[in-house]
């Protein structure tokens, strides 16, 4: 497994923002969709390629497309959704599946409630998008869901993570590489990221 943290000083700077107390709805949403956008494109600087012949103004060449079927964007319902049109920014024409797993707030164990994957999920590459990984519960079953469904390749982007969700994801899903804005210090005794952004779905959502 690949743990990718960006050294990118505008998402530095953006998840700065993003941590302030006193941040606006319309800010966390508009930041949040920006560090995901950036986000995606370094998850995805490695997709396959392949060569095909092209007419272009100079004469027939060939050049290199996205090799086989578009990725396929798995946001984790609720918060995911909050990254969802930055990530398709940079693969506008990926097709979207959508797991709503939620997070027990008492055992912190993962739900699922709600799943629609694409039927082809086995052709294509599955980027999950999900603002925050914590204890890695709700990672791991989308993670195990995927694979359960056919997914042979999985990447995973994060706006903020913890230590101890990093480890869980690389106990059970060694093969799956996740790009991170910011790597923080640890969880509290409630499974929330310190320093972290709060509950970022209830950020993003205007449920506070
Ligand atoms: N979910 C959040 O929204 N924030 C955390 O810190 C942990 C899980």
């Amino acid at each position: 497994m690949a743990v990718y943290e960006s050294t990118h000083s505008l998402v530095k700077h953006k998840i700065s923002l993003l941590r302030d107390h006193n941040i606006s709805i319309k800010a966390f949403r508009e930041l949040a969709q920006e560090v995901s956008t950036m986000l995606t494109m370094e998850a995805t600087r490695d997709l396959p390629l392949e060569n095909k012949p092209l007419t272009c103004w100079s004469g027939d060449i060939s050049t290199p497309f996205f090799a086989g079927k578009q990725p396929t964007l798995v946001p984790i319902l609720r918060a995911g959704l909050g990254m969802l049109d930055g990530a398709l920014k940079i693969v506008p024409c990926a097709k979207i599946s959508v797991v709503g797993i939620q997070r027990n707030e008492e055992t912190l164990a993962a739900e699922s409630y709600y799943e629609n994957v694409v039927s082809d999920v086995a052709e294509r590459t599955a980027i999950i998008v999900d603002p925050m990984l914590a204890t890695g519960g709700t990672a791991k079953s989308t993670m195990d869901l995927l694979k359960e469904s056919g997914c042979k390749k999985i990447l995973a982007v994060f706006l903020v993570a913890a230590p101890e969700g990093i480890a869980h994801i690389e106990q059970y899903h060694p093969d799956v590489d996740m790009y991170i804005g910011a790597i923080d210090s640890k969880l509290n005794d409630k499974g929330y990221i310190l320093p972290g952004l709060g509950d970022a779905g209830d950020k993003i959502f205007g449920t506070l």
